[in-house]
């Protein structure tokens, strides 16, 4: 697409993957500094791996970039979750391009591609200080549809984090996920986490991409065994500095049936006496505000709020016409 003075919106071609991933750093340095982190999440600050090793991922279709004067201009790219018939976005603008309309544009690239691709919503999830993004996603027909808390615990504050080393009841195993096991991860998340919002349900090849993308190891998953049974796991994310000094705990959850028996409570100290023990300072999590269970057990555990992030979504099926003609193509 041609705008005025020379900028062009154009897909990605082989030779702009330098040019993308700068501008895709430059994103995440933004957004991880509007959620007030200092230390980047691996997981949300790779794009090179976020993106190009994502299997659902295509490039050539998937990304859009502005060019003109230069190529460091601004980029929209998503990732397509199709279980949730959703994609996620992610749009960018070098600061001296805003305020002219790019944006916009992009956005409408982005739109038509996803819906041409058959999934009916556009999410894009925003740190609550990014008032200008969401004030631009307000404008083009987006609202907000979840609200997640990003929670942080000192671990170093014996006040707060109180050091519990609770008995397991005899039933009740711990141990670590034995290596090559995905599969015993996937099926336990899957029946964990299915119908939560915004979980898209996960095979083997996503845990060992999600693995990667941690620099993590499937042995540092905890698994909570009632007998032989696994029921419950925490999966924790270590921010790896000069030492492990910071953590995010990726994943926790207890299949429904052994859900309100203290047991989830026994799981989640017994992960953090294990980032204790790896030298772990500070812990953070995030949760969706409507899950009540998890709130309260972290608020009880002295977790804080760090920031909020919203989701924002556009049902693209009922938005005008020329997206659904743009499908039907
Ligand atoms: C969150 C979860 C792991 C809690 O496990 P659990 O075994 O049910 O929790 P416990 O019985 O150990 O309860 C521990 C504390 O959690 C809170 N809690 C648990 N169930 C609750 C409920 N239904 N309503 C409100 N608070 C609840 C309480 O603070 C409770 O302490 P209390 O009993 O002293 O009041 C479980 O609900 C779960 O697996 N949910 C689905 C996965 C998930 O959402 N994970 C969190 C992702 S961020």
């Amino acid at each position: 697409m041609k705008l005025k003075k020379g900028i062009l919106l154009r897909q990605f071609q082989e030779r702009d993957k330098a040019a993308f991933l700068k501008l895709a750093n430059q994103y995440f340095k933004q957004e991880n500094h509007l959620r007030g982190e200092d230390i980047p999440s691996l997981l949300w600050s790779n794009p090179e791996q976020q993106f190009f090793q994502n299997s659902s991922f295509n490039p050539f279709t998937d990304i859009f970039l502005v060019d003109g004067p230069g190529n460091d201009i601004g980029f929209a790219c998503y990732l397509t979750e199709h279980y949730l018939q959703r994609a996620i976005g992610y749009l960018f603008l070098h600061p001296s391009w805003r305020h002219q309309g790019i944006g916009r544009l992009l956005l409408q690239e982005l739109e038509r591609e996803v819906a041409r691709k058959g999934l009916k919503y556009l999410h894009f999830c925003l740190p609550e200080r990014n008032k200008a993004g969401q004030f631009f996603l307000a404008e083009n027909g987006y609202h907000p549809v979840r609200r997640f808390l990003e929670l942080t615990l000192d671990l170093t504050d014996n006040q707060k984090a109180k050091r519990l080393v609770q008995p397991l009841p005899d039933n009740l195993g711990l141990t670590h996920f034995k290596p090559g096991d995905e599969a015993g991860l996937v099926a336990l998340q899957n029946k964990v986490f299915l119908g939560s919002w915004g979980f898209n349900p996960n095979n083997e090849a996503e845990i060992k991409y999600y693995l990667n993308l941690m620099k993590a190891r499937l042995e540092e998953v905890l698994v909570l065994y009632n007998g032989s049974q696994p029921i419950g796991y925490l999966w924790p994310h270590y921010l790896w500095t000069a030492q492990p000094v910071r953590a995010r705990i990726h994943m926790f959850g207890l299949l429904r049936e052994w859900r309100r028996r203290g047991w989830g409570k026994i799981l989640f100290e017994a992960g953090l006496n294990v980032l204790r023990q790896r030298g772990v300072l500070r812990v953070d999590l995030v949760v969706d505000e409507t899950n009540r269970p998890a709130v309260k057990l972290y608020q009880r555990q002295g977790f804080v709020l760090k920031t909020k992030l919203n989701w924002w979504e556009k049902d693209l099926e009922s938005s005008p016409g020329f997206l659904l003609s743009w499908k039907n193509n």
